[in-house]
């Protein structure tokens, strides 16, 4: 295959968000009297807000109508803003920036594929607004990953073909979208976790052009 588009997910791949939904998520099952653990907030990565309040209202064993889980969401998500305002492009996380500008000073095109609808406001706290040559996220998007809608919107911006594309996902239903896709994906995280992935690397400090070109050959080689 030949890389030409590299499509990343933000939260957990470009900048660490995630100990800031888990804050924001604490504090309204802290209110709701429901036990939530970090580990719980793992299930979560990846999920979109409704469904991950589903999943915190099951373990809860909480039922409320459909009114109360609006006003849960925008509770939560109110806290969340909180957290996001106060972000700064320190917290890129390590390799990211570095890769992305090697990625485009070779004409690959990059572009981000995330199922938040907060994307915009978090791009332009940590200053990489400018910097993807397109975003597909939560407000272009309607089907939750591992519908692959998000990546294929993604490469369909950037007018490169699914099987040209390689995703950056650190979460299990992300992989299944970019394979749903028909795209390659490389996991971000712990390989006893993402076992679907093509290839699982730590973070994208261990990036860059020469490794991707290595992971090429190892995608033709199945
Ligand atoms: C994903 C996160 O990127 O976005 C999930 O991994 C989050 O944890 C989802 O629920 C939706 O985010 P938001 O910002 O629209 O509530
Ligand atoms: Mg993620």
């Amino acid at each position: 295959m030949q890389i030409k588009a590299c499509i990343f997910d933000l939260d957990g791949v470009i900048v660490d968000t995630a100990k800031y939904h888990y804050l924001a998520w604490k504090r309204l099952t802290d209110d709701l009297g429901i036990v939530f653990t970090e580990s719980d907030n793992e299930r979560l990565k990846g999920v979109s807000r409704m469904a991950s309040l589903d999943i915190i209202l099951q373990i809860g064993k909480v039922e409320v109508d459909i009114s109360e889980k609006e006003e849960y969401a925008r509770l939560k998500n109110s806290w969340y803003i909180d957290y996001i305002n106060q972000m700064t492009p320190d917290e890129i996380l390590p390799g990211a920036l570095r890769f992305i500008r090697e990625l485009k000073a070779s004409n690959i095109r990059v572009a981000l594929g995330s199922a938040s609808k907060n994307t915009p406001l978090i791009l332009e706290r940590v200053r990489l607004n400018s910097v993807f040559d397109a975003v597909a996220d939560g407000n272009n998007v309607h089907k939750a990953k591992p519908d692959p809608e998000v990546f294929l919107t993604a490469a369909g911006m950037v007018g490169v073909k699914p099987a040209n594309c390689v995703v950056f996902e650190d979460a299990v239903a992300g992989i299944k979208a970019a394979l749903n896709a028909g795209m390659k994906c490389v996991g971000i995280g712990s390989p006893e976790i993402l076992t679907e992935a093509h290839i699982v690397v730590k973070g994208l400090d261990e990036m860059n052009l020469d490794r991707l070109h290595d992971m090429e050959k190892l995608f033709d080689n199945g």
